[in-house]
């Protein structure tokens, strides 16, 4: 049995017609099973609708179907980008250094890293993190924090050893 349990969700309203191929969620899930003691448990694709994504994400914190929450796309400037909107309506605290980390990594890639408004945050035992949309996006922002997530996730699921080594 896998130490943490991933849900993965994808906002775009072109995959959730089954017209574009959910890659994203894909790679999400092939970097998390790789690089964290980590199984994917749910995965869900929504269309660019605040009220849907906003709802799969509550559902899912106060379940307690997963530890870590990673949803892509939908963090732009488009004007049904409102993925950024639908996770500040849903976390209680907001974990400002985990974008700060993936915007200032990626900026060293493309400028246009600077264009997505992603947010994490947590709800209850549920650390929820946006990524963008594309699978080069999802890989060099996911990257980035995968280090940092299996002791985040330790000290959000009630670990209670001091830092200090
Ligand atoms: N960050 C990295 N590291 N690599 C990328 O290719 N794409 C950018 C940005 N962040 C990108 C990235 C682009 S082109 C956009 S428009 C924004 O993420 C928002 O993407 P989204 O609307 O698909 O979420």
């Amino acid at each position: 049995m896998s130490k943490f349990r991933v849900a993965i969700l994808t906002v775009s309203d072109r995959s959730s017609q089954g017209v574009r191929e959910d890659t994203s969620g894909k790679m999400i899930e092939a970097l998390v099973t790789a690089k964290l003691d980590a199984e994917v448990v749910a995965y869900h694709v929504v269309p660019d609708e605040q009220a849907q994504i906003a709802a799969v994400l509550q559902v899912w914190a106060d379940d307690r179907v997963a530890d870590l929450i990673l949803t892509t796309g939908g963090t732009g400037l488009a004007p049904r980008d409102v993925t950024p909107e639908a996770t500040r309506s849903v976390i209680e605290r907001e974990v400002p250094g985990i974008p700060e980390a993936m915007r200032a990594a990626s900026l060293a890639v493309t400028p246009f890293a600077m264009l997505s408004r992603m947010v994490a945050g947590t709800r209850g035992q549920s650390l929820i993190i946006n990524l963008p949309g594309s699978p080069k996006g999802v890989r060099e922002n996911l990257n980035v924090v995968l280090p940092a997530l299996a002791h985040g996730l330790d000290k959000l699921l009630g670990d209670p050893e001091d830092c200090a080594p």
